[in-house]
């Protein structure tokens, strides 16, 4: 089973057409709330207040860009490999008059200049596209400047054990909180492969790619609930989300 780069930017091509048929909701989401969860909100404030410049990897259709900058940030930059993805959320952009930028671009390998960002912002669906995490983090280092910022806020590596039970949760015995990947049999990635990694090697990436962790919170909450669904596995007892801060060593201090 591998994760097939190629294949998935293709299928997140097709997916990403969600946000062109659903353009109006989005923009009126964008302009109305903000994306961004309580705690991250709180977990940002101290990064966003002297207003950086943002880079937001795998930024999808790109609203937690407008609530970024609504909450300080002077410019966000965002990559994606998804075309579709990219056009969707520039046009809301300049609707919304807001300084949020995009590029086409796959990770690892932003097509961006050494330490252009103070923060680098990312998750919510995107670290299972990354097979070779100390290339991600090695990219996201060399976006930072000195002293800036990761802010990951992810699906916690346990999530793909739980089933979707309603009545309890259960653990799935097909799968493993080891193994390096899995093909998702679920809304809405169905048939795709995803990487697996623990949360131990998530925090080794970015520490062998010269960031400190400062901040490693889990949550109950998942960042996402599939429609329809009311999954035992998201009540309360079980991690779902996790988010990560780490500064990029400044050798000046
Ligand atoms: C689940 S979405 C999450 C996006 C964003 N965080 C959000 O909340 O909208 C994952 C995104 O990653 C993008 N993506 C997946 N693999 C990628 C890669 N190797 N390089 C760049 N973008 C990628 C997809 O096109 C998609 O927009």
């Amino acid at each position: 089973m591998e994760l097939d780069v190629k294949q998935n930017r293709k299928a997140w091509e097709a997916a990403s057409q969600k946000h062109v048929r659903e353009y109006d909701e989005l923009l009126a989401q964008a302009r109305d709330e903000t994306s961004l969860f309580p705690r991250e909100q709180e977990l940002l404030r101290p990064l966003l207040r002297p207003g950086p410049v943002v880079v937001h990897p795998q930024s999808g259709h790109g609203l937690d860009d407008i609530a970024l900058v609504a909450a300080g940030a002077t410019r966000v930059v965002g990559v994606d490999f998804s075309p579709t993805a990219v056009a969707s959320a520039r046009r809301r952009a300049v609707d919304l008059g807001v300084p949020c930028h995009y590029v086409v671009g796959q990770m690892p390998g932003a097509p961006l200049a050494n330490a252009c960002a103070d923060v680098v912002y990312t998750g919510k669906g995107a670290l299972i596209w990354m097979p070779d995490l100390d290339a991600w983090a090695t990219d996201v280092a060399r976006l930072l400047r000195p002293g800036g910022w990761l802010f990951l806020y992810e699906s916690h590596p346990a999530v793909p054990l739980w089933t979707w039970d309603e009545d309890e949760p259960r653990i799935r015995g097909d799968r493993g909180y080891f193994e390096r990947g899995f093909v998702n049999d679920t809304f809405p990635g169905h048939g795709a492969v995803e990487a697996q990694a623990t949360l131990g090697e998530v925090v080794t990436a970015v520490v062998r790619a010269g960031m400190e962790v400062r901040v490693l919170e889990e949550y109950a909450e998942p960042f996402w609930r599939a429609g329809g669904v009311d999954a035992a596995a998201w009540r309360g007892s079980l991690p779902n989300s996790f988010a990560l801060m780490a500064r990029k060593v400044d050798v000046g201090g």
